[in-house]
């Protein structure tokens, strides 16, 4: 395909699906089949599924898993987890199990504010914004009470609005940094109409403002959008024990609790390490904030930024060791939703809220921090002890015998095998091969 397409997306669904299987396809027909074989056979599924974005073509599957057994303050979750990678739901169940004879987890949550900005361009005297922005305030506020009304009722709304000058850091640039509360909704919407709002009060405003000069009345709105760094919207989660309880096969407990200690220590002062070690935070985070509907890339973008708060970027979890107690835990902002967005319209998202009992907003703030910090204890007790390889490559060994295309009884015969030997793409290959041939 060397030619660009034009009106692609007033196409019917049918004709789109024509298009790309004749111009990008190597098998028009059988591209054709496979993209109809994953429509749901419900047609009324299906049409939800396509207008969640525009050009959908088919659904694109990634399994939905729960790990169960999951206590957290003295209360019973199974979680639940979208993800391809083949280990992360094993290893959130292993430490959800090994945890729970040690107490569980517990969390608690910091803060759920919300932020939003008005960036905008002032070349005037910046002297004059002050006193501009403090008859300005309450009329941002009134300008938006429409919008603000039902959030309010329910108890949320606009906390704050402040005037920020960063004058210094470019030349004439101002912001309203605005910080909302929104319930149990991650509030995008509410936040960017309010915003867009605010933008258009600041700019008539400043036109009738006496003080102001003539090329001062004219504010340059640069733009109107929330942030996704939410540093004051923060849950903790933890889990703590006496090290004579870590005591585990191989290693003493006293050992097992300096080694995880240490590579916590590893993550805190090396960023290299430290990317991987939030990395596999991020497989547990990730999978139930996927599995909820909600947004993983704000989510993604929100705690890398908070792990470098301090000017470089870190460990998003922290261990110590005091008075024989090994404590374990994490902090992390969640700006996260269980109303509005996709929450009551993807049939499988609305039924992982229902396993998770219809969580408030806070509460999946908790669920999804100990998913994290389930994740990072699961990979650092592997690599601490074992290796990861071992782990990881017995959970990948199914993907790879489906890739060599083994029968189901190849498949039963080749896992026993496997329960004491090594795992790698040359000796399954060779194993499966042998099997074969007999
Ligand atoms: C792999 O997806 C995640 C790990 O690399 C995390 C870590 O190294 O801590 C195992």
């Amino acid at each position: 395909m060397n030619t660009p397409v034009e009106g692609f997306s007033k196409l019917s669904k049918t004709e789109k699906i024509d298009w790309i299987a004749e111009h990008c396809t190597k098998d028009p027909i059988a591209s054709k089949a496979l993209l109809e074989q994953y429509w749901n056979e419900d047609p009324e599924v299906q049409k939800v599924h396509d207008e969640f974005i525009e050009n959908t073509l088919s659904n694109y599957y990634l399994p939905f898993a729960v790990a169960p057994n999951f206590l957290l303050n003295g209360k019973f979750y199974a979680i639940p987890m979208v993800i391809e990678e083949s280990s992360v739901v094993a290893a959130a169940s292993n430490a959800a199990k090994f945890w729970l004879s040690r107490g569980g987890f517990t969390s608690e949550i910091i803060g759920t504010e919300k932020v939003g900005q008005v960036h905008f361009m002032f070349h005037g005297n910046a002297d004059k914004l002050p006193s501009f922005f403090a008859q300005l305030k309450p009329k941002l506020i009134s300008g938006v009470s429409a919008i603000t009304k039902n959030m309010e009722k329910r108890g949320g709304g606009i906390i704050d609005i402040e005037l920020r000058s960063l004058d210094n850091k470019l030349k004439g640039y101002h912001q309203l940094h605005c910080t909302f509360e929104t319930l149990d909704a991650m509030g995008a919407n509410f936040i960017n109409s309010c915003l867009e709002q605010f933008a258009k009060t600041l700019k008539s405003e400043a036109k009738t403002y006496a003080a102001f000069t003539p090329e001062e009345a004219e504010v340059e709105v640069v733009m109107s959008i929330l942030s996704n760094y939410v540093p004051q919207c923060l849950v903790k989660a933890a889990v703590s024990c006496p090290i004579s309880d870590l005591d585990q096969a191989g290693i003493s407990g006293q050992e097992f609790a300096h080694k995880i200690v240490r590579a916590v220590e590893i993550a805190k002062v090396e960023p290299h390490r430290a990317v991987t070690h939030n990395k596999g935070i991020m497989n547990g985070v990730d999978a139930v904030v996927l599995a909820t509907g909600n947004d993983f890339r704000a989510i993604e973008a929100g705690v890398h930024a908070y792990a470098a708060k301090n000017g470089h970027y870190s460990s998003l979890t922290h261990a110590k060791i005091e008075d024989g107690i090994f404590s374990f835990w994490i902090e992390l902002p969640l700006a996260l939703g269980t109303v509005g967005g996709l929450t009551s319209l993807h049939p499988m998202v609305k039924l992982a809220l229902e396993i998770l009992g219809e969580p408030t907003a806070q509460e999946l703030m908790q669920v999804v921090a100990v998913a994290g910090l389930a994740q990072n204890f699961a990979a650092l007790r592997s690599l601490v002890t074992t290796g990861i390889q071992k782990g990881h490559m017995k959970m990948h060994l199914m993907n790879m015998l489906n890739q060599m295309g083994a029968s189901e009884s190849e498949k039963k015969q080749l896992v026993n095998y496997f329960k004491d030997h090594t795992v790698t793409n040359a000796s399954v290959k060779e194993a499966l091969e042998k099997i074969q041939s007999q």
